[in-house]
């Protein structure tokens, strides 16, 4: 068996409603749905489920609310191989919302209600400060308090952990925050936030990479969507292609990459064989409706590969 590093992810768990939409409403107008659903999601969850299903040691940090929703979402995430011993359930507070149009395109415009995730503060992150410690590394996103984000990383890197930061939804992060994080996982439009640089092209992508260096990231891989991810390390930069297939929605391709590209690292694959299988992940994942219910297990992965030769 593969030895495995372990595993924490910290962030949030939204039940996401789903609307399939011809085209987005505009201000004013109702627009008749084609189909609806209720899905599990949330960023956090999305990725501690991908890593989970891709087989990593993980335990993910996280609050859910007192009501069925969140419980019922707890329970799956432990048959998805997720330790859940330290998410919280808050009293008083309903767990995460998240309402999801999607296009014909298969575009998604997404409004969140925070519930329990706005309820995962410092005083909570201390609570599970060991669980941070023994970790390997510390994968997070940007739906959770920016202080809470900023002591878990603290927390890892004074135990020697990597933090890996997927900074959505994109917003700006302070120099302290980014001199934390050794991997950043932003997409062209975050990229852009955090530094200010277009990313339309691959020279936008390596300017706005180097400035992300130039704050003390080792190392950032910043994803295009159908065109892959640039991958930029000391300096060399590149662009790794992904796989083409038929989109039916995008929500969570981007976590399910995240998820998948850590567990790939916790298993020391070298990191370009790491992008690879998480294009793979996410590539599945697009062939799929929904968040949670679109992310591969470990053997479509592999299968996936080997068809790929
Ligand atoms: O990244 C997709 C996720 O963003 C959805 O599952 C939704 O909950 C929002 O958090």
């Amino acid at each position: 068996m593969t030895k495995r590093g372990k595993l924490a992810v910290l962030g949030s768990i939204n039940a996401d409603h789903i609307l399939n939409l011809a085209q987005f409403p505009r201000p004013g107008e109702t627009v008749i749905g084609k189909q609806y659903q209720v899905a599990y999601g949330g960023k956090g969850a999305n990725q501690a489920v991908a890593a989970g299903r891709a087989g990593a040691d993980v335990t993910f940090v996280a609050c859910i609310g007192s009501d069925d929703i969140g419980r019922q979402m707890r329970e799956q995430f432990s048959r998805d191989g997720i330790d859940v011993t330290a998410i919280e359930e808050v009293e008083g507070e309903a767990t995460g919302v998240a309402l999801i149009y999607v296009n014909g395109d298969g575009e998604n415009a997404i409004g969140i209600y925070a519930g329990a995730n706005g309820a995962l503060t410092p005083e909570r992150v201390q609570k599970q400060r060991q669980t941070i410690a023994d970790a390997d590394a510390l994968l997070m996103q940007l739906e959770s308090p920016i202080e809470s984000v900023q002591l878990a990383a603290e927390i890892a890197v004074k135990h020697g952990g990597k933090v890996i930061l997927n900074p959505a939804p994109a917003a700006k992060l302070s120099d302290e925050l980014l001199a934390l994080i050794d991997i950043i996982t932003p997409n062209e439009t975050e990229a852009q936030i955090l530094t200010g640089i277009e990313v339309s092209d691959d020279n936008g992508a390596a300017r706005a990479a180097e400035a992300l260096h130039s704050k003390g990231i080792a190392t950032v891989i910043i994803t295009l969507g159908s065109r892959g991810v640039w991958l930029s390390e000391q300096g060399e930069g590149k662009r790794i292609a992904g796989f083409k297939v038929d989109a039916v929605d995008t929500i969570a391709a981007g976590d399910t990459f995240n998820g998948a590209l850590i567990t790939a690292l916790l298993e020391s694959q070298p990191l370009d064989q790491a992008i690879i299988f998480a294009h793979a992940a996410a590539a599945i994942a697009v062939t799929r409706s929904g968040a949670q219910p679109s992310v591969p297990r470990r053997e479509e992965i592999d299968r996936f590969l080997q068809q790929q030769g």
